[in-house]
């Protein structure tokens, strides 16, 4: 029995008084798995509750305590301040291990300075830096910034999402940034809401295929300098806003949840991605910050996510605001038991985490998990063996070589990206073109062609319409002129514009109109502007070309009988003028398709060309929904659609037998052939319509993207191979399951240009 004691008085020791064990955790050769177990036998509640906290930079609350009154310092959550909290408070806090991230950290000095913080203190438990590098680390300054999220879907080209996402990394990990917010891999299905530019559009194929290679280009095999987590987000639901605004709640079926917004998140798990951010919005009652069927359930329970979550912006707190919670705390017990591991900005956690805990509301083994989780990550990114930054990548980038050789990756994504939807002989510009007029302010805008989420993108480092029309077309005279006042939409005097070749006119919304909180309920390209276009065709009858600049889909039915070819850009980064250049000029002939459906009329939103069928199929032209009395039920513009210079024709699809069994695979061919006089990339789509099922099932889905590159006059075969299994849909019991029975298949190069074939799929 005495040694019994003895034994247990050892033990007891070696666990309270920690740093007399081998310390496991700080040995770089043992396994991450022991020194995570290691590390957290000797943390305290404290610390423990230390890294869910997730706080923003010193910087950062000092510049926004900076321009704050007395008042508002105490009391204003606004601004990422903390109420009543300074920033000396918040570096002790690091000091002491009680702060396990940071984000909105904008330079490698202060991401070392909180780094040696952290190193202070007792554990020293290195920080995770996460930052919102959405299309290139442009939150930061000096990087290079890509065309958004939705000009990658453009492209429909994955290869190049890795590539960007590749090159973010290596540029976030040369300043110290562990952790991108990114891939948005949310299914935006309203062009009304403001975050469809950070998405890749409407088709849940599409925004998974973008979304896996996003997380694969960001995290490499997670083991080197190079490679961050990636944070596929939002879970779940916001991207299709009941009345368009941001997190709005969402009532979502769950066969609609499985079926259209789910599909990426669970690729995007299958992929590796290492952390998943839950969504502002409720989904069927319940915040998703307390969402215990979300994260618990499915992403853990069915989909085996062995990484963090970690909470939107001030979004734990908010569950109270929901009215879900009766107070903070109550907010912060739900979020917790739910399983979101870190709370970003709200405090709550820091607050009340350690009571609840102390208190039995929450089980320690709980916190645990969710620590377990967050230190697994920080040991698997080397943090612990380096947590600071100094090697030569950051010299390298400094002295421009890396910008430079991303800044052309960067223009191949944006005239990749940029769509022709409308060209009437107009384009490319005829090389004869001498005199050129460039109307519009945002032919030399800087920072709006950076798009959102790029705060610290350098306007000087743009390449800027006017800029890059003038490289590619040195022997023509390019005049600009401004047109309108880019703020007021009021019109300015026009010079008479007589002698040109060709007038380019730029309209659309402000990269400041697009992006969270930026919903609109009118989606129209400025009147004003559309009127100017229609004013200088009717004044000129030269052929006018207007670049569509915007964050979502707009509608410009106004202008567009006046315009002779129009390009929508979206926002392409720091090489937007060069990317628009080369398309203008033919260098590169488009090949992007619109990766959302572009509506006639603001009030057909939510539109989507994946909708169900209706029973009242009376509408004109459209054998599947029924009308509007003042509109057509068709859109402007359909998913899938974009022009090129050249002409293809798609054959019609042929299938090597007529039946199948489950199991077996469908391969279907068709021949594409460039029938006109330029090279040129097209993109085969290949659509599935289940033609009778026991639930009822969209009229399209998109399943197969195949790209092809021909001279003119070129035939390629295009192959396609499906597994039955993906014909399959969530049925009654919500069981993924394949029917027998006629399916159809469609090949084309838009939504709304098919040719089909059907086959049959048999019992065993
Ligand atoms: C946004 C997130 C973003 C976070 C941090 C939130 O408001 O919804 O997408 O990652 O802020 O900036």
């Amino acid at each position: 029995m005495k040694n019994k004691l003895i034994v247990m008085a050892i033990v007891t020791c070696l666990v309270s008084c920690g740093g007399s064990r081998k310390e496991v955790y700080k040995d770089p050769e043992a396994p991450v798995k022991e020194r995570v177990e290691d590390l957290l036998g000797r943390m305290t509640l404290e610390e423990k509750v230390g890294q869910m906290n997730q706080f923003v930079g010193l910087e950062h609350i000092k510049a926004n305590s900076a321009v704050m009154t007395e008042e508002e310092l105490k009391n204003n959550t606004a601004n990422a301040f903390y109420p009543g909290i300074t920033d000396k408070e918040v570096a002790a806090w690091t000091e002491q291990g009680l702060i396990g991230s940071f984000l909105h950290v904008l330079t490698i000095e202060e991401a070392n300075y909180l780094q040696s913080l952290a190193m202070k203190s007792r554990l020293q438990i290195p920080i995770i830096f996460g930052i919102d590098a959405i299309h290139g680390n442009a939150n930061a300054p000096g990087n290079t910034v890509y065309p958004t999220n939705i000009n990658l879907a453009c492209s429909f080209d994955t290869l190049m999402a890795y590539r960007i996402a590749r090159e973010t990394a290596k540029e976030m990990r040369a300043m110290n940034m562990h952790w991108t917010f990114n891939p948005n891999v949310e299914v935006a299905r309203d062009a009304r809401w403001g975050r469809v530019g950070e998405t890749f559009g409407e088709d849940p194929y599409l925004v998974t295929r973008m979304g896996v290679q996003s997380v694969k280009g960001y995290q490499g095999s997670l083991d080197s300098k190079e490679d961050v987590l990636a944070c596929i987000k939002h879970f779940v639901g916001g991207s299709e806003p009941i009345n368009g605004t941001n997190g709005s709640p969402a009532d979502l079926s769950e066969r609609t949840l499985r079926e259209v917004f789910f599909p990426p998140f669970e690729a995007g798990v299958k992929a590796g991605a290492m952390s998943l951010m839950t969504a502002h919005n409720e989904l069927n009652g319940v915040p998703c910050h307390s969402n215990e069927w979300l994260m618990a359930d499915v992403l853990r329970g069915e989909w085996n996510f062995p990484g963090f979550v970690v909470s939107d912006w001030g979004s734990v707190g908010e569950i109270a605001k929901h009215r879900m919670a009766k107070d903070n705390k109550d907010a912060g017990r739900l979020a917790a038991i739910a399983g979101c591991d870190m709370d970003m900005h709200s405090m709550t956690y820091a607050k009340h985490l350690v009571d609840l805990v102390n208190e039995g509301e929450v089980d320690i083994a709980l916190i645990d998990d969710a620590v377990r989780r967050i230190l697994t990550k920080k040991f698997e990114l080397g943090l612990f063996d380096d947590p600071y930054c100094y090697n030569n990548r950051a010299k390298e980038i400094e002295d421009k070589k890396i910008v430079t050789a991303n800044r052309k990756i960067a223009r191949e994504a944006g005239s990749s990206s940029i769509v022709l939807l409308k060209n009437e002989s107009a384009l490319p510009i005829a090389a004869t073109a001498r005199r050129i007029a460039l109307v519009g302010p945002l032919n030399k805008a800087h920072k709006d062609m950076l798009g959102n989420w790029s705060a610290l993108g350098k306007a000087e480092d743009v390449i800027t319409v006017y800029d890059g029309l003038r490289a590619a077309l040195p022997h023509a005279e390019i005049t600009y002129i401004e047109g309108y006042d880019l703020e007021t939409n009021e019109l300015k005097v026009l010079p008479k514009l007589t002698g040109y070749d060709v007038i380019i006119v730029s309209v659309g919304e402000r990269a400041m109109d697009s992006g969270e909180a930026k919903s609109k309920v009118d989606i129209n390209v400025d009147a004003n502007q559309q009127r100017m276009v229609k004013e200088i065709k009717e004044a000129t009858q030269k052929p006018v070309i207007t670049l569509v600049m915007g964050g979502r889909p707009l509608i410009f039915s106004q202008m567009e009988p006046y315009t002779d070819a129009i390009l929508f850009t979206w926002w392409l980064g720091t090489e937007a003028g060069n990317a628009i250049a080369d398309v203008l000029t033919g260098k590169y002939n488009p090949s992007a398709k619109l990766p959302m459906t572009f509506p006639r009329n603001v009030g057909q939103c939510p539109l989507y060309y994946n909708h169900k069928s209706t029973g009242r199929a009376w509408a004109p032209n459209n054998p599947w929904v029924s009308g509007y009395m003042d509109e057509s039920v068709l859109p402007a513009y359909a998913f899938g659609y974009g022009l090129s210079y050249t002409t293809f024709d798609i054959a019609a699809p042929a299938l090597i037998k007529q039946q199948y069994k489950s199991g077996e695979y469908i391969i279907l061919t068709t021949m594409v052939k460039n029938t006109g006089s330029y090279s040129g990339k097209e993109t085969i789509q290949l659509y599935l319509q289940d033609v009778v099922s026991s639930l009822t099932r969209p009229v399209l889905e998109l399943c197969g993207i195949k790209q092809v590159e021909l001279a003119p006059g070129e035939i390629e075969e295009v192959k396609f191979i499906l597994s039955t299994e993906e014909l399959g849909f969530f049925n009654a019991e919500k069981k993924f399951v394949t029917e027998p029975g006629e399916f159809k298949l469609f090949v084309g190069n838009s939504s709304d240009n098919l040719k089909a074939v059907s086959f049959e799929l048999i019992e065993k």
